[in-house]
């Protein structure tokens, strides 16, 4: 069970390099969602979670695979598309290709569905577990250029933990 009175990286402003930012929330992330079994509820969390803990992100939150649509679930933000077919957009683009999609200026991504008119950079991460696609972790800043090579790893990481919580076993 989490210890709400730890100093977890969505309670204090973020210090240090990526990596640690990173790793450190893996591990909190982990210790957040232990324990619990409803898959919304760990996907809420981790969304409020990542939010909280990452600076310039405008939206951060899961779309689930639905047969051949992604289907918008748990997310801190402005309110978004609903349904997003296969192979459209940033988010549909990484599940039909499952591969992490970084996006320096969603202005140059040919195809890009603008839910936040303010975001300007995205990451969407595939949810795969054993080959198995799940959905995807999307994140959107105001910022262009605000996701690197160590955002993509770090985000596979917290990708990697949130499936241990929702789909344990696959
Ligand atoms: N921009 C995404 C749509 C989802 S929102 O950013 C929340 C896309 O192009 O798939």
């Amino acid at each position: 069970m989490h210890d709400p009175a730890r100093t977890a990286p969505w309670s204090s402003p973020p210090c240090g390099d990526k990596r640690t930012l990173y790793a450190d929330l893996a591990n909190e992330l982990d210790a957040l969602l232990a324990g619990e079994t409803s898959a919304t509820a760990n996907a809420a969390n981790a969304a409020a979670a990542i939010y909280h803990s990452l600076p310039d992100v405008n939206w951060v939150g899961f779309y689930f695979l639905e047969r051949d649509q992604l289907v918008l679930g748990p997310f801190q933000g402005l309110p978004a598309c609903v349904r997003i077919p296969l192979g459209k957009g940033v988010c549909g683009t990484a599940a039909a290709e499952r591969r992490s999609v970084v996006v320096t200026d969603v202005n140059s991504f040919p195809g890009h569905i603008a839910c936040d008119p303010a975001s300007r950079s995205e990451l969407v991460v595939p949810l795969l577990a054993h080959d198995h696609l799940l959905g995807v972790l999307d994140l959107d800043s105001a910022k262009v250029a605000r996701f690197d090579d160590e955002d993509r790893r770090g985000c596979e990481t917290l990708a990697e933990v949130v499936i241990r919580h929702i789909a344990p076993g696959r």
